[in-house]
Order: structure tokens, then sequence, then C-alpha cells
């Protein structure tokens, strides 16, 4: 497949084996967020170096991730080309898919994506899109900017297609690994979140979302109180995608598993960003420190009601007690003496990358184009 079954999906794999339902843990997978699952010792964060030697890194490791970003430790580097992404003009198709960790959207082996440029050398494939996410709100990323979490992180995996085959052998080895992060607030629209959880609640009736702007196709009571005005802030259209009601209903438990496509991945990113970038590690077992990590540096907004249905996803299958994905983060590691490098000039904060493709360029000299018109905010 796309990847060949590297780091982000032994997850996938190791659910799937029958180790994991018998008694002897399968320990390629025997790790989690939090030390204690349904009565079972389950290693955290603070463990994964501890049980299996080939997981060292992740305790004694010195370039590890996540990492708090003070933005005044930022070095403004204008050597930094701008970032490339490619799609090569497709529509995206894959697998988005509840692994009992996160909500992994797995691309199909066609189109090939791929990111060049910023601090990367070599072009880099999209193997994974990931997203983590607190129970509430302000937390749940794992980066920070300023010792401020944001609500939801969504991390796209890439793996050095110039010198490996697939994402296990790219971890492995000297830059391996690409992912960008974007950073994710909720956007509460005009009336409290206990309302909208009220809205849900109530069971379905008519649909809302006629509002233009194409996020907020869940089912709502025509006795409800909620509008869709009241409660839609705004929403990234590529997220929406994965999170109006139908699709996120698909993959309430561990292991569903739901085919989308006709995707934009280019919807994903905001108008104009800049980004930050500094060399770390998976922050997930085996915490191979073969990453440049990219954070995007504006973020996107999803709604409540959106925020709302990733924390009922659950870890477990239906078969079991239901306990939310949310929390799925490594908590912070120290960032020690590496540099964290920026593309955007302190001095011409307004000077931005334009997003996305083939847009991000006019970074260097010249002042950036006009901006294009904006991409339509409605569901394709
Ligand atoms: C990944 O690549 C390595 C080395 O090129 C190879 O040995 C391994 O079998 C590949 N893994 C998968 C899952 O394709
Ligand atoms: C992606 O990169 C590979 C290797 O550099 C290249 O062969 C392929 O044409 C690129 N695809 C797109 C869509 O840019
Ligand atoms: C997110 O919402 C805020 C207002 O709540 C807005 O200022 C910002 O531009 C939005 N971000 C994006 C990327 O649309």
């Amino acid at each position: 497949g796309s990847g060949g079954g590297g780091v982000p999906r032994r997850g996938v794999q190791a659910a799937l084996s029958p180790a994991h339902i018998g008694p002897a843990p399968d320990p390629e997978d025997w790790w989690s967020y939090k030390d204690n699952l349904q009565g079972n010792f389950v290693p955290g964060p603070p463990f994964w170096g501890l049980v299996n030697a080939a997981w060292s890194l992740c305790a004694v490791g010195k370039r590890q991730s996540p990492v708090d970003v003070e933005l005044k430790r930022v070095l403004y580097d204008p050597f930094l080309p701008p970032l490339r992404l490619s799609t090569g003009g497709e529509k995206l198709r894959g697998t988005l898919y509840n692994t009992g960790r996160h909500v992994s959207f797995l691309p199909a082996p066609r189109p090939v994506v791929n990111v060049s440029g910023g601090p990367l050398l070599y072009s880099h494939r999209l193997s994974e899109l990931r997203l983590l996410f607190g129970a509430r709100d302000g937390a749940g990323s794992e980066h920070q900017i300023n010792h401020q979490g944001f609500s939801a992180e969504v991390q796209l995996i890439h793996f050095n297609q110039e010198l490996y085959g697939n994402l296990s052998a790219a971890s492995r080895g000297p830059n391996g690994l690409a992912i960008l992060s974007l950073f994710v607030n909720v956007s509460p629209g005009k009336i409290g979140r206990e309302q909208v959880a009220g809205c849900l609640e109530l069971g379905l009736g008519e649909v809302l979302g006629e509002e233009g702007i194409g996020v907020l196709d869940f089912w709502i009571p025509t006795s409800s109180p909620c509008t869709a005005t009241q409660v839609a802030g705004s929403s990234n259209p590529f997220l929406s995608r994965l999170l109006n009601r139908d699709t996120i209903t698909r993959i309430s438990y561990k292991n569903d598993a739901y085919f989308l496509q006709d995707l934009s991945l280019e919807l994903l990113f905001p108008e104009s960003f800049g980004f930050i970038t500094y060399q770390g590690s998976l922050s997930t077992p085996p915490c191979s420190e073969t990453v440049t990590w990219i954070l995007i540096d504006r973020a996107l907004n999803i709604t409540s009601l959106q925020m709302h249905s990733l924390r009922l996803l659950s870890q477990n299958p239906p078969s079991q007690i239901f306990q939310s994905l949310s929390g799925n983060g490594r908590p912070l590691q120290p960032l020690a003496h590496r540099a964290l490098r920026g593309n955007r000039d302190p001095r011409h904060p307004e000077r931005r990358c334009r997003g996305p493709n083939y847009r991000l360029h006019g970074m260097l000299g010249s002042p950036p184009p006009p901006p294009p018109p904006p991409p339509p905010h409605v569901l394709v």
C-alpha cells in the first residue's frame, strides 16, 4: 500500500491481529496515553522507553517531540524556501480509521501527495493524516505555542520517498520523516457548549447547514432551540468532510473504517500562513529521532459540534466500555538546545506564505503576489 505498514499503521495491524485479543499483549502495540485501561496496566508515556528495548529513545532521547514553542526563541531564516504541496491536481481518497488511539486518514496509494520545500531537502510522500484532540477546549494539541495548547492538532505524516521505500524504513533512517502540524481551535458560535450538546442529544430531525459555508451538516431536531447560525462557528472545509455527522459516526469504535473520496487537501490549509520548523521525533513509540517537524502558525477552526462528535469516539470496540479517544497526545518534551526556525520575518510579519500548493511562493525578494480568490467554502 501507500507506505506499506510503518509506524502509524502498527496500531492498525496489531489491533487486527489475534495477539491483541488474547491475554499476552503484542509488545509492539503495548502502549497507551493513559497508564490504566479498564483496570489493566498499559504503559503510558513515562513508561514507553522502559518496556521495550526498541523504544529506548522515548526515555533517553534528547531530540524528542512534542515541544513548547516559545515564539521569542524562533529564529527568522530568510533562506527557508516556501513549502510545496502537490497532489498532481487530483482529489484525494482513502480510509478514515479509528485506530483506538487516533482518528487516522490513510490515503489510497494514488494519487501520491508530495511535500517539499521549506526545511525539507527531499520530497516526502504523505502516508497518514492523524487527528489528536483534548477532552476540553484549549487542550489536546501535542505542541504548544507560548505555553498555550490548542483543542486539536492535525498531523500530516510523510516519509522521504527519495531515500526510502516505505514509512517503516524511513522512520529508522536519517532525514526519514516530515510531519506538518496544523493547530485547531473550537469556534463556539453564539451559544454555549452545553446547549450544543443538548441539540445533538435530542435526536434526529431537520437538517440544517444551508448557511453557505457547508460546515454544519449535522442533524438537529426541528424542535431544537439551536439554529445553524447559532451553533456554527467557522469551520475548516477539509476537516468538515471528515467530521460531518454522516462520516464521523461511521468510526465510533476502535477498528471502524470508512472510505472517503473527492477530498481537496489544499482546503486543509489556511489562506496564508507561516511555519516554524525544528528537528524532533515521532511522538509515539518508537520515538525515532528522524522527524523534521513543520508547525503551521495559523490555527484552523472547527465547530463545537464537530469537536463534540470527536470526543464521542471510543478507544474501544463496541463490546467494551466507552472510553473517549480524547487526550491522545504525548506530554511536552524538553527542547534543550534545539533551534526553532521560522519563515516569518519579524520586521514584515504580514509577509507570509501564500497557501496552498503552487500559491506558496513569493516569500523571498519580491513581495508576495496578490492573494488568489478564496477557495469556495462548500463541500465538494
Ligand atoms: C519497507 O522497506 C524495507 C527496506 O526497503 C523492507 O525491508 C520492508 O520489507 C518494507 N516494509 C514493508 C511493510 O513493505
Ligand atoms: C511526487 O514526487 C515523486 C518523487 O520525487 C515524483 O516522481 C512524483 O511525480 C511527484 N508527484 C506529484 C504529484 O508531484
Ligand atoms: C478562525 O476563527 C477566527 C475567529 O473566531 C478567525 O479570526 C480566524 O481567521 C479563523 N481562522 C481561519 C483559518 O479561518
